[in-house]
């Protein structure tokens, strides 16, 4: 008869080492990339690099000797995030920390300001801060948008658009937007982008499965990537979107509770990627030198993904013309 003690320790050996096993298995189709040419004397820029997909995005980058920018919010975070990987890879390329709150126009034009000043060109732009929250928090940027709508692309939005002299200078240029598969999941109202409706209704206790906030964002994110392509079609400049996948970053800290992490062991554990392994994808968007003078592409797992949204050429020049009025007002004015 095997004693109880040794049950005891068998069998949550068993579970861990079966956990491991199968995500293995699962992790062997989360695409790695394959590039690692050096990129000294490249300048990139990733938004948000002070934790998750982009702190990792820049790590990658960096080993691969670029000069990377951070621009982040947190400049305590990110000089501590550059101090650690300075230890780690003391011979990499560059790590350059800037002041970036993407919920603040004037911020983002600010942080342009300093780059215009300290660097005369930005081989490739990454798009990758992003904020998840539930909607019944109602929380607004500085200038009074909506947060989803506001940081995941009406600041990027603005952004790129001031970047552009300096993306030009540097051609063959990229433009990396990290959107998610979830833009699947989004629509655009014009009338509500701001979302009030929809707050109102979370406020009273409805819950959606999907945050919509974040999908339209993404979804925005995806549109964004068209339009750029069109409008700089000739000019050497890529445009490309990509979803990491799953990853297990803080970008749920807003929604998670103790619990949930006890409740979503299993799914982290068997689906959740780590920040390393969704930086993959970014990393090969930014990089990779096979894919140079392909724009106008949605990227996953480091290969062509097929969305299944079809882009509405109307919704797209309306959000491109929305948005140039709502970063002139500097506030959520109604559209006409
Ligand atoms: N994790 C996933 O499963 C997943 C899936 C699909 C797509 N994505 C996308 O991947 C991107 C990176 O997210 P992540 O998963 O790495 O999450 P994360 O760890 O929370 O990183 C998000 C980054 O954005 C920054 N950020 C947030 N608000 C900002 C603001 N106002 N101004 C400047 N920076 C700001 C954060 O800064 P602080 O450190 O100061 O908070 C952080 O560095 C996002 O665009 C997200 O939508 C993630």
């Amino acid at each position: 008869m095997v004693s109880q003690s040794v049950l005891y320790v068998a069998v949550p050996i068993s579970v861990v080492v079966a956990i491991s096993l199968v995500r293995k298995w699962r992790s062997r189709n989360w695409a790695k990339c394959a590039s690692n040419t050096c990129l000294r004397g490249k300048t990139f820029l990733i938004t948000g690099a002070s934790s998750g997909i982009g702190m990792e995005t820049a790590k990658a980058l960096v080993y691969r000797k670029a000069r990377v920018i951070l621009a982040c919010r947190d400049m305590d975070k990110a000089k501590e995030i550059v101090a650690d990987i300075r230890k780690k890879q003391p011979r990499g390329g560059e790590l350059i920390p800037i002041h970036l709150d993407l919920s603040s126009l004037d911020s983002i034009e600010k942080f342009v300001e300093v780059i215009k000043a300290g660097f005369n060109k930005i081989d490739v732009l990454i798009n990758n801060a992003g904020v998840y929250a539930p909607l019944k928090q109602d929380l607004k940027t500085k200038d009074g948008f909506e947060i989803h709508f506001g940081v995941n692309y009406l600041g990027h939005f603005h952004l790129t658009n001031l970047l552009l002299d300096h993306l030009r200078r540097a051609t063959p240029s990229r433009i990396v937007i990290v959107s998610s598969t979830l833009h699947e999941k989004g629509q655009i109202n014009f009338d509500d982008l701001n979302l009030k409706a929809e707050i109102e209704e979370a406020k009273r206790g409805k819950s959606s499965r999907h945050n919509p906030g974040y999908c339209n964002s993404k979804l925005m994110n995806y549109y964004h990537m068209k339009a750029l392509t069109e409008r700089l079609g000739g000019s050497g400049i890529d445009v490309n979107a990509c979803c990491p996948g799953f990853c297990n970053t803080g970008l749920f800290r807003n929604t998670i509770r103790w619990y949930h992490y006890i409740l979503m062991a299993p799914v982290c554990l068997l689906y959740m990627r780590s920040a390393k392994q969704g930086s993959e994808t970014v990393v090969y968007c930014a990089s990779d030198y096979r894919i140079e003078g392909v724009t106008g592409r949605f990227y996953r797992d480091c290969s062509e993904y097929d969305s299944s949204h079809t882009i509405d050429k109307d919704v797209e020049k309306k959000l491109w013309e929305v948005s140039e009025e709502l970063v002139k007002a500097r506030k959520p004015i109604p559209i006409v």
